[in-house]
């Protein structure tokens, strides 16, 4: 058990009896782990677990817009950006490249001067070049928090008012990154970019092509003689999905999923969250009772803000790019537990649905008390002694609780030189398994202290009780996972069409424009759309 006190010792010094007192149950000592106990509401396991299983992907990162992790990676030798303007010139200050050209002869376009050319840019990285990630929807220069994390680092202060502020916030993030020999900063636009410091640093330009506009769009009056006009892009009002054509969204769409942007490599072991407790614990009670959607790093104290920077300028020291010393593939570890239990947790959760209370339910709750019973199948010890028909007290299953919470992440002896980071997604991990198993386990035993597998007349008071009490426990527990897997077009989207949730700048079709999403931080609903423009 060195490991498990290695563990321990590591969370009651992270800078904090915090960790210890706020995430009270990020106790690793699971054995005394019970079936009653769940996660403080303080508690930001499945937010990291979130953020991590999230990273260089679309979907997530529109649906919660406001990033609180920063990761370093790098873009390997060979990558290919583009940029798009307006003349034939090479930038020499900070500029936005993409990796998808869908998007830069987007831009290119709107950067045309004449309405006929613009000028396109292919550059070709010749060594890696490091950069630094913002999660979340990072790229839309929005009041609300989506920019909140590249203020902390730019400025050291979050400026509300100064969301538009571009050139100057990455002309300083720049500035700040060059002791690190940072060359550019990753974030989610439609799909993703890269704000370049220095376009002679590491790069080879590989071509400058004039191209026509990729688009012509026509104004609604079709006697209309003239130029193609430029449509302003009216964030705040959006404008139709298919204004420019639907390249760039399409484009998009190759990344919203895991594992999303391949071409950038991030060293997870290196990093940094605002939702480490550990790290910014004035942030829990601005959290406290808000939705995820309105979590902001603003508020945040000044001791938290120098707290993180030193942090985030520790992980980016010239010997931190050597690579992973414990060798695990951390997203491979979040992806498994979330293959594992979307699609089952989600199918339980349509069974429990499914009921009419007007008839016999003994039929579904069987057929769901055996899928619980499949989960639960490799911790279902031989020991342990079921307690049919028992005052309903279930601390007979704690042993299967408690193994299956143990089962996963495995203790490796590879946490002896786990990073500051490796041990937040490790907790993560462990806390957010620990909780699906406490569920799944409470759910089995209730089913089995009612022996709904094998007596075929029940009392339906008894029935209708088991099945409210899983509802209510399944639906807690999936609120609390949340998992962006579950939000989804249903029914599913006809083959030529694409389930689209919203980018700005544009409309979902039918929406009204007075009730956008961007502006009012709702939850984005996902629609179906078609793939092809009108
Ligand atoms: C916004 O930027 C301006 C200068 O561009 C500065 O004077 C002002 O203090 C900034 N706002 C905040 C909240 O820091
Ligand atoms: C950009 O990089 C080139 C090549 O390393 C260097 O010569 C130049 O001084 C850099 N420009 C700036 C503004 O730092
Ligand atoms: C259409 O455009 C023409 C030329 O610009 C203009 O004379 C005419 O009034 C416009 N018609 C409408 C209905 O806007
Ligand atoms: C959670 O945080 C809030 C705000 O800081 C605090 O009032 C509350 O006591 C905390 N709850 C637990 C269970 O720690
Ligand atoms: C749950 O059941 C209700 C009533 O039958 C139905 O309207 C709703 O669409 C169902 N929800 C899901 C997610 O299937």
């Amino acid at each position: 058990m060195i490991i498990l006190s290695l563990l321990l010792r590591w969370l009651a010094t992270a800078k904090a009896g915090q960790l210890v007192t706020q995430n009270a149950d990020a106790d690793f000592n699971i054995e005394s782990w019970s079936l009653d106990v769940h996660p403080s509401p303080n508690n930001t396991a499945n937010f990291i677990f979130n953020t991590v299983h999230s990273l260089l992907t679309g979907w997530p990162g529109r649906r919660y817009r406001n990033g609180h992790t920063i990761v370093p990676g790098i873009l390997p030798a060979g990558t290919l950006l583009y940029h798009g303007r307006g003349d034939p010139h090479v930038p020499e200050t900070p500029e936005w490249t993409a990796l998808d050209s869908e998007l830069s002869t987007l831009y290119c376009g709107l950067f045309s001067e004449d309405h006929q050319g613009c000028w396109h840019l292919t550059l070709v990285a010749e060594r890696s070049l490091k950069v630094l990630y913002f999660d979340g929807y990072s790229g839309l220069k929005f009041p609300g928090g989506t920019i909140d994390s590249q203020d902390v680092v730019a400025w050291g202060k979050i400026e509300p008012d100064n969301y538009s502020e571009e050139p100057r916030r990455i002309s300083d993030l720049c500035n700040w990154g060059k002791q690190f020999g940072i060359d550019g900063f990753v974030r989610l636009h439609t799909s993703y970019e890269v704000m370049l410091c220095n376009f002679s640093a590491g790069l080879r330009v590989d071509s400058i092509l004039h191209l026509k506009m990729p688009y012509v769009p026509q104004p609604a009056n079709s006697s209309f003689q003239g130029p193609p006009i430029r449509p302003p892009p009216k964030m705040e009002v959006g404008i139709p999905l298919d204004a420019f054509g639907l390249e760039e969204i399409l484009a998009s769409k190759r990344i919203d999923e895991y594992p999303g942007e391949v071409r950038i490599q991030l060293d997870l072991h290196r990093l940094v969250s605002f939702y480490d407790i550990s790290l910014a614990p004035s942030l829990v009670s601005t959290r406290f009772g808000q939705h995820r959607l309105r979590h902001r790093i603003l508020g945040i104290s000044q001791e938290d803000i120098i707290a993180a920077k030193e942090r985030i300028a520790d992980e980016l020291a010239a010997e931190k790019w050597t690579g992973l010393v414990s060798g695990i593939d951390w997203p491979s570890w979040f992806h498994t537990l979330v293959q594992r239990y979307a699609d089952r947790l989600e199918l339980l959760y349509l069974d429990l649905n499914s009921t009419d209370c007007a008839e016999d339910i003994s039929p579904i709750m069987r057929r769901i008390f055996v899928q619980l019973r499949g989960m639960l199948q490799p911790y279902n010890l031989f020991s342990v002694q079921p307690k049919i028909k028992s005052n309903h007290e279930k601390f007979w299953a704690e042993p299967v609780y408690r193994t299956c919470a143990k089962a996963y992440p495995p203790f490796v002896s590879a946490q002896a030189t786990f990073t500051p980071a490796e041990w937040l997604m490790f907790s993560s991990l462990s806390t957010v398994n620990g909780e699906i198993c406490r569920v799944i386990t409470k759910m089995w035993a209730d089913g089995v202290e009612y022996d709904l597998e094998n007596t075929q007349t029940h009392d339906m008071p008894s029935l209708l009780r088991v099945h409210t009490q899983w509802k209510q426990d399944l639906d807690a527990l999936m609120s609390w996972l949340d998992w962006t897997e579950w939000l989804k077009c249903a029914p599913a989207c006809n083959f030529d069409e694409m389930c689209y949730l919203p980018i700005s700048p544009y409309r979902v079709p039918g929406a009204d424009p007075a009730e956008d999403w961007i502006i009012q931080a709702r939850d984005p609903r996902p629609t179906c759309v078609s793939k092809h423009s009108r």
